[in-house]
């Protein structure tokens, strides 16, 4: 029997809180996967990137990645398919979008600070999806806290099944290395910089209290079982330290043995199977051309499921018109390239002019839209105000333009001029400001708005006409024109949930 070529796909991203090391691990396990050759590649290639655009100087500024991309790398016939998450505090829409792009993910966690309040919350994104987690406890080359304590945790605070594979000889000064459970040998430090270069003991002594530990983690944790991890109620556990090159080659072994293929993607006629013969996808994200001079924008697409050949015509869910994808960018971490054909769990990059959406279904026969792409109510609300009144033409389609691109959500209150746009995260609102001026000339400022959130309203014309006859001044149309109720507090919310039962407040909204 041979395997289909997506069965070797491995689409995955690293969660994590920033400064927990999910850079310096990017750039092993590319290194790893010989998809790039000297360490420093990562960050060097995103400087190059960073200065050909102007607003992306926030990301100078605050030495922080708001784009995010795609790498593709090759080992030992298995394709894995790296989709980075913007490592930022601020949380991004884009962020929770990529993730619905994955099939499983690298949770990255300090070993001395445990779980943080980032790496938890990108967590719940991923078990909303059941997406499949491997935990990465790294830095173990520094003093951390007990590894127990370190597992505790995160069975505590996710609520998952742990299990550890591998176990840290000592940590910091006392570090000789990392037990894997799997062979029983331990990769040793060698050299000044005390890296790992490839010598194993393959029987290695271990120091009392170790082995004291290492007994009782075998025993007091569940063993790996494949079809937990694949339902996200186990997670298996690595030690290691992505700057000395510890548990890197074990992680890549991880995902190529344990992490799913490509997953069916839940569409409003069931599943769709990447076996099935149609080529279908979804856009995920949309990013602007770095040129500011060009409005191009590069449509990201998962494809799910097909095989996709390069000048197929597709038919974006939104539009009904077929596009024809001549030049698609398949994103290899050194270079772009154009794509002949991809499988399930690839991604390609699509140029366009704006036709492509986020949430959009891409089909051959137009029969397939996926669900499962979520606006996420927005948690910061602020006014726009021009500061040249004879300029609304040109915000009015910078907001359309940055809300299709998932900047930031617009809303067009029912009275009033004013329009108010909604973030998840401060960051958004400097890059919206930034961007304004830089690409559309735009000079505007945000005030504060007397709302806290937002709630996609959902029934019948009658209760939401009813609703609005009370509540006309906190209506809104969002870009879809869908109606919005714009609330004071979340208190506000629950008070008129209770008053309407007929109508749905909703916090997301599925396109
Ligand atoms: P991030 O992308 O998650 O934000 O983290 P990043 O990889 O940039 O790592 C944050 C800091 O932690 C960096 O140090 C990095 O060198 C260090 N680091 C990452 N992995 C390990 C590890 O396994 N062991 C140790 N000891 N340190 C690690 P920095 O001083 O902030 O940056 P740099 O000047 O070294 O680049």
């Amino acid at each position: 029997m041979t395997t289909a070529p997506w069965a070797t796909r491995r689409t995955f991203a690293i969660i994590s809180h920033p400064d927990a090391g999910k850079t310096t691990l990017t750039e092993k396990l590319l290194l790893q996967g010989g998809a790039i050759h000297l360490a420093g590649e990562v960050k060097a290639r995103g400087a190059a990137r960073r200065a050909r655009s102007d607003w992306m100087k926030i990301e100078q500024q605050r030495g922080i990645s708001v784009t995010s991309s795609v790498m593709t790398f090759e080992k030992d016939g298995i394709v894995f398919n790296l989709l980075d998450t913007p490592g930022h505090e601020d949380f991004s829409e884009d962020t929770y979008r990529t993730l619905t792009a994955v099939d499983s993910a690298i949770m990255v966690i300090d070993a001395a600070k445990g779980i943080e309040p980032q790496t938890l919350k990108l967590f719940e994104v991923c078990r909303l999806r059941s997406v499949p987690i491997i935990t990465f406890v790294n830095k173990v080359d520094r003093e951390g806290r007990p590894c127990f304590e370190i597992l505790d945790e995160v069975a505590d605070k996710l609520a998952l099944d742990v299990c550890p594979m591998s176990w840290p000889v000592g940590m910091g000064g006392t570090f000789e290395g990392i037990l894997d459970f799997a062979t029983g040998g331990v990769s040793r430090p060698e050299g000044d910089s005390r890296e790992f270069l490839g010598t194993i003991d393959a029987n290695p002594t271990l120091p009392a209290e170790v082995a004291e530990e290492v007994e009782l983690a075998q025993a007091g944790y569940p063993e790996f079982d494949l079809e937990a991890y694949r339902h996200g109620d186990l997670t298996p556990v690595y030690f290691g330290s992505a700057l000395k090159n510890f548990g890197v080659s074990e992680l890549i072994d991880a995902i190529a043995k344990f992490a799913p293929p490509p997953r069916p993607q839940p569409s409003e006629a069931g599943e769709i199977s990447p076996d099935n013969g149609e080529v279908t996808g979804f856009i995920f994200k949309v990013q602007a051309n770095m040129d500011p001079q060009h409005r191009d924008r590069i449509a990201f697409m998962r494809l799910c499921s097909g095989t996709f050949k390069r000048g197929m015509k597709l038919t974006p869910s939104g539009l009904g018109k077929p596009v024809a994808i001549h030049s698609p960018i398949l994103f290899f971490a050194q270079d772009r390239e154009i794509a002949d054909t991809a499988e399930p769990g690839d991604i390609i990059g699509i140029p366009n002019h704006g036709t492509l959406r986020v949430g959009d279904t891409l089909s051959e026969k137009n029969g397939v839209r996926f669900t499962g792409l979520p606006n996420f109510a927005p948690e910061i609300l602020r006014r726009v105000v021009l500061r040249d009144p004879t300029k609304t033409k040109q915000l009015r389609k910078a907001l359309d333009d940055l809300s299709e691109e998932g900047v930031i959500q617009v809303f067009y209150p029912e009275i009033g001029s004013n329009w108010v746009v909604g973030v998840v995260g401060q960051l958004q609102l400097d890059v919206l400001i930034s961007r304004l001026e830089a690409e559309y000339k735009v000079d505007a400022f945000l005030e504060p708005a007397p709302y806290d959130t937002a709630r996609w309203l959902i029934g019948s014309d009658t209760a939401l006409k009813a609703f609005a006859q009370f509540n006309g001044g906190n209506m809104a149309k969002d870009r879809d024109r869908n109606p919005v109720f714009m609330a004071r507090s979340s208190w506000d919310v629950g008070y008129q949930q209770e008053k309407n039962p007929d109508l749905t407040f909703s916090a997301t909204k599925e396109r």
